[in-house]
């Protein structure tokens, strides 16, 4: 099936031999295999990038959809990130003390995000996450804990259940779902375990679990009803900061204020970051010491000075690009709409969904005229083992990303679109073959 990239990539096929016998299903996160297993073959290793565009081992290049998990909003290898990368590993790259990057930071980013009131870094958004959700619990005195079905927020213990349908995994403790954007669903979850919540996470779009918006004032309503019963609302926006606009979507976009937020990804184009932050008087209780607070904060690497400067850099591009930011979510809006014309014309049982710059593609069990609105509809119909080839297809057709694509940046061009529905077209046709 994937003859002409399986013939032109040996040295990556040379390295998942040796990756197999090291790491777990060969990788150190499991998507990074980019379900090229279940096409019987293995993922392209990455040697370079430039702009939007990457090179394997073997010297193909493909069209980044990926973007370091979406992370690149100005692209990869970008001169102004990579010069404050450089002066600071000249001057040493980690002191484990604080600095005055991590200050300058943390002022840019609160001047952005309002609802920052404090905040503190990590390394991973999977420990801010979980740090969020720790002292949400502190804060309202209980221990349960709400996520949407198909949320991805990390792997921690508090919040890694309920990613994929059938959604039937018992979450590690304390934690219970409801299907985003179907009110009946969100309310019944409250009606049953509305007293003993501590908080409510989502993100405002839900990345991994399908490239869902909000439905109108979806968000709104949860601020609502999570406010009248005391439940803390925790933002997600390691996706969707800095992604949609210069600053975060739910309060930006979609008029919603959570209590705590959590950012990474874009913030610090392509560096190991986490930050959580919101209200002060819960963040308080992240003050050593505090009267009912919980141990929260640590992390050797966290607000690592590399990630530190990178993120001072994008902050300061993306500021001077803020006006931009309306013409890349149009590109993607646009993208969007031909693509799944395309997609109806072909009657090929593929969705494209997403928002502004963010856009998956799913493979379903059948052909759907619209989006699904949920991420329950869209996880019911996804069909897994054709996801992995339709991926296989476009890795062979020279287009870089998972979940069907990613995300664009402010360096995707015309010819990038015009080349990946091409591509997609390809794939589409191969896979009626199969
Ligand atoms: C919405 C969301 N939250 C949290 C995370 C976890 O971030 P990290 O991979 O940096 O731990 C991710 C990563 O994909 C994400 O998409």
């Amino acid at each position: 099936m994937l003859e002409k990239y399986n013939a032109r990539t040996p040295k990556s096929e040379t390295l998942w031999k040796k990756a197999v016998t090291l790491f777990p299903g060969g990788v150190s996160h499991n998507i990074r295999d980019f379900g090229m297993p279940g096409c019987n073959s293995y993922p392209p290793y990455i040697s370079h990038g430039q702009g939007a565009h990457i090179w394997d081992v073997d010297g193909n290049e493909y069209i980044d959809w990926w973007m370091t998990h979406y992370s690149l909003l100005l692209g990869h290898n970008d001169p102004r990130v990579k010069e404050a990368i450089i002066d600071q590993i000249e001057a040493g790259h980690h002191f484990g003390t604080p600095t005055e990057s991590e200050v300058k930071y943390g002022e840019k980013l609160k001047e952005a995000v309002p609802v920052l009131e404090k905040m503190r870094f990590t390394s991973t958004g999977g420990e801010s996450t979980m740090y969020a959700v720790r002292l949400a619990r502190s804060f309202a005195k209980r221990k349960l804990v709400g996520k949407s079905l198909g949320g991805w927020h990390g792997g921690n213990d508090a919040l890694t259940y309920h990613m994929s349908h059938p959604y039937s995994d018992d979450p590690f403790y304390n934690g219970v779902s409801f299907d985003y954007n179907n009110r009946e669903s969100f309310d019944q979850m409250l009606k049953k375990h509305g007293k003993n919540l501590a908080a409510v996470i989502i993100e405002p779009v839900i990345g991994a679990g399908g490239g869902i918006p909000p439905e109108k004032d979806m968000l709104v309503y949860m601020r609502e009803e999570t406010e009248s019963r005391d439940i803390l609302l925790i933002f997600d926006e390691i996706i969707t900061g800095f992604r949609l606009r210069y600053g975060t979507a739910g309060d930006g976009l979609f008029g919603a204020k959570p209590d705590l937020l959590t950012l990474g990804k874009a913030a610090a184009g392509g560096m190991p970051l986490g930050v959580y932050g919101g209200r002060e008087d819960v963040m308080a209780l992240a003050i050593p010491g505090a009267q009912g607070g919980r141990w929260v904060g640590g992390g050797t690497f966290s607000s690592h000075p590399l990630s530190m400067v990178a993120g001072l850099a994008v902050l300061k591009r993306l500021r001077e690009l803020k006006d931009k930011y309306q013409w890349l979510n149009r590109m993607g809006d646009s993208f969007r709409q031909r693509l799944n014309e395309m997609l109806q014309e072909m009657r090929a049982p593929l969705i494209g969904t997403g928002y502004g710059s963010i856009n998956f593609i799913s493979h379903l069990t059948s052909v759907l005229s619209e989006p699904p609105k949920t991420p329950g509809q869209l996880g019911a119909l996804f069909d897994h083992k054709k996801q992995d080839l339709f991926q296989g297809q476009l890795m062979q057709e020279g287009i870089f990303g998972y979940h069907g694509l990613g995300a664009l940046s402010f360096v995707h061009t015309e010819e990038d679109i015009e080349k990946t529905l091409e591509g997609i077209s390809n794939a589409v046709k191969n896979m009626s073959q199969i």
